[in-house]
């Protein structure tokens, strides 16, 4: 009995100083010390051993187990040294190297062109809100006066989630929101993003981005209108820039006008990117319908406004002269950094 504990320590400490890692070291306690090591079954042989003999022999099995799980533990320590100092030595920064730079990317035309736009309109008094995407009928159609079957509803054929709720077509709703809420003076613009089911081509998608314009006070008049959009034009695409008002239909507006501005390529000449016209068609506006101030709580008798709708990306496609509006929607940070 004592030689063949003699034998199982001297194995095992010698594979213990010929082991390489912990794995093997484990392996090792296993084989020795386990459920079904070889140090473990030579205790489950006690009860053969006569029981004058078994603390002597209890003893020794004892010393061997602690013989061997000292040289286990020194060598599991050494290991885990060596680890550290090799993990050490592989992390050290070399902190002259010149640092790695960052990609920022590029802030994305209609963010360029909506910016711009906003502080005009901050530098005019206006304050910037916001409205839902996914909109109420009511307020996206019924309250600016386009009743179920108005053929403006066609026009504007957008994603039902039902039959009250609609993904918004245009910012206009945000009018109402405004009115129902706030009471005059109001100065606002509501930028936002809007969806209609229109098929993707080189000029339309089902989501874009609209500015709603709204001033509502006492006395204010088609001049008002007319000399904030003439001014917003001219910083927006430059001092020489003229506008022009051709009469149109909303039905939320009366008189409603549609506002051209001189091409800023050619000056109003007429060139290739203007078709030849010399003016581009930037925005709808009009004063706002009487009947739109009544239901969302105004009284058309003691106050007036007018109301404006700007396309984001016609603004910016015309701005950076971009002629496919797809090229907004990719996010391709080689066509955003131009601009
Ligand atoms: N909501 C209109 C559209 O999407 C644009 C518009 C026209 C807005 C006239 C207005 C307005 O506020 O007065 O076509």
């Amino acid at each position: 009995m004592k030689e063949k504990l003699e034998k199982i320590r001297q194995e095992a400490i010698k594979r213990i100083s010929e082991s390489k890692d912990l794995d093997a070291l484990n392996e090792i306690r296993v084989a020795y010390l386990g459920k079904k090591g070889e140090l473990t079954e030579v205790l489950k042989g006690m009860r053969d051993v006569a029981a004058e003999d078994r603390p002597k022999v209890g003893q020794m099995v004892n010393d061997a187990r602690a013989a061997i799980e000292e040289k286990m533990e020194a060598a599991k320590e050494e290991f885990t040294r060596r680890l550290t100092e090799q993990r050490l030595a592989a992390e050290t920064i070399d902190v002259t190297l010149p640092a790695s730079k960052k990609d920022m990317g590029h802030p994305h035309p209609n963010t360029v062109a909506l910016e711009e736009l906003q502080r005009i309109f901050i530098g005019m008094g206006y304050e910037v809100v916001e409205g839902p995407e996914v909109e109420l009928d009511y307020y996206n159609f019924e309250a600016l006066n386009i009743p179920a079957n108005h053929p403006a509803k066609d026009e504007q054929d957008t994603f039902y989630i039902n039959k009250e709720i609609v993904l918004r077509t245009q910012t206009s709703p945000v009018q109402v929101r405004v009115m129902e809420k706030q009471k005059p003076p109001i100065r606002i613009i509501a930028p936002g993003r809007v969806y209609r089911s229109d098929e993707v081509d080189a000029t339309h998608s089902p989501c874009f981005h609209q500015i709603e314009g709204l001033v509502i006070d006492k006395g204010i008049t088609m001049a008002d209108l007319k000399g904030t959009l003439a001014l917003f034009a001219k910083e927006m695409f430059g001092a020489d820039t003229k506008v022009k008002f051709r009469p149109h239909h909303f039905p939320f507006t009366e008189p409603s006008a549609e506002m051209d501005v001189t091409c800023f390529k050619c000056g109003g000449k007429g060139c290739r990117f203007c078709k030849g016209e010399g003016w581009i068609e930037i925005l709808g506006c009009g004063m706002v319908h009487p009947k739109v101030l009544r239901m969302s709580g105004i009284d058309p008798d003691v106050y007036s406004g007018f109301a404006f709708g700007i396309g984001l990306e016609r603004i910016a496609l015309l701005k950076y002269e971009i002629d496919d509006m797809r090229l907004l929607y990719e996010n391709d940070e080689r066509f955003l950094k131009q601009f």
